[in-house]
């Protein structure tokens, strides 16, 4: 197994910020009260952007009254929340309380090209709810089902609007991944590929347009394809829609087989049952390509240990280490050929073959 991914060896200089780090009583209160309110940030975004807050400023309405009159709410209110936003670079407040969206405020307009909008509003919906279950789940189970009574995957399909807005918010957090995950990679190589949980459809439809001669299947449940089909991730020419449940079979005989962002909202036992449907439909040369980004095994810092805490309570679902998903393929029947890195930091590209392929 080759891990290409370049880390920055330690150096005196971290040492040395590690030494530096502060002791004192004072900063170290600062700091914590920092960390314990930054809930109030999240939430204060989340509502900025949900009841449509950002939209108006974008469309001209620059006091707190001509943002509150028309939506019901309370001048004085509204006024005390843009003023905190205007501490995090959300707004800025001029002289006579005008506010003005900073380019990272019009992140969550709806028009923004870039928009996080749908992501703001999630995070501080259900997304935010199951962290208040944390207590519970560190005895096990899995905290949005304890909220909800259902797995994400099936409420989502008995409620077809969360199930579009969850896939908006795929789109909108993994936009800036695919031109790097499609840079990365010489997908030439193959005839047929299947995006695996494609959802929306941007990755394949990123590969296609860079690689016109590829054939794609985007494989999902139900609410995932219909995402795609609406051209949620953008245009997909000649594609086949398949739905269908990766626990039960997946297409049969492709060059490559996609997951993105799909093994982490499972736990081991249920990716292996995917991993094991997957190594019986594909041909001996095929490869299976997880885009995942791997938890580092020492302690380089990361997104990956925050986000693992989210897919637990969210699914029941892990990040892993290298060596966990060599682990993993081994008992699928695979083996971990390389880990290449992208030039995006959420994502790398952790390619598969069938464990008694040649090796490449
Ligand atoms: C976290 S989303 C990732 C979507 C997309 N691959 C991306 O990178 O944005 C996981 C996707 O897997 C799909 N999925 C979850 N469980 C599945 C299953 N049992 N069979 C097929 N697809 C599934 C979901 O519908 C969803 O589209």
């Amino acid at each position: 197994m080759k891990v290409e991914s370049i880390k920055a060896p330690k150096t005196s200089t971290d040492k040395a910020s590690a030494d530096k780090a502060p002791t004192d009583s004072g900063t170290l209160h600062k700091k914590m009260m920092q960390l314990l309110s930054s809930l109030w940030v999240t939430h204060a975004i989340g509502t900025f952007a949900r009841l449509g807050l950002a939209d108006a400023v974008d469309g001209g309405a620059d006091t707190a009254a001509a943002i509150a009159a028309p939506r019901g709410l309370v001048v004085d209110r509204v006024y005390r929340l843009l003023r905190a936003l205007s501490t995090c670079g959300i707004v800025t407040e001029s002289a006579g309380g005008r506010f003005a969206l900073t380019p990272l405020g019009r992140l969550l307009t709806s028009d923004s090209p870039h928009s996080m909008r749908t992501s703001a509003s999630l995070l501080t919906d259900y997304h935010a709810d199951i962290w208040g279950n944390l207590d519970g789940a560190l005895k096990g189970g899995v905290a949005f089902e304890t909220l909800n009574g259902q797995p994400l995957f099936a409420w989502l399909a008995a409620h077809p609007q969360e199930g579009a807005r969850f896939q908006r918010m795929m789109v909108e957090v993994h936009s800036p991944e695919t031109p790097a995950i499609v840079a990365a990679y010489d997908f030439s190589r193959f005839k047929t590929i299947v995006d695996v949980g494609g959802g929306h459809g941007m990755l394949l439809s990123a590969i296609l347009a860079a690689y016109p001669n590829v054939r794609g299947t985007l494989f999902d449940l139900q609410e995932g394809v219909d995402a795609a089909r609406r051209g949620a991730g953008g245009p997909l020419p000649g594609v086949t829609f398949a739905a269908g449940d990766v626990f039960e079979s997946v297409p049969a005989g492709a060059d490559a087989y996609l997951f993105r962002h799909l093994l982490h909202d499972y736990d081991d036992d249920d990716c292996l049952r995917m991993l094991a449907n997957v190594r019986r439909a594909m041909k001996p040369d095929s490869h299976v390509l997880v885009l995942e980004k791997t938890v580092p095994t020492d302690d380089t810092p990361g997104p990956g240990r925050w986000l693992d805490l989210h897919v637990m309570l969210l699914t029941g679902g892990r990040e892993r280490t290298a060596p966990e998903y060599e682990t993993l393929f081994a008992k699928a029947g695979l083996r971990l050929n390389r880990v290449l890195p992208t030039a995006h930091p959420a994502v790398e590209i952790i390619e598969a073959v069938a464990a008694d392929a040649r090796q490449s």
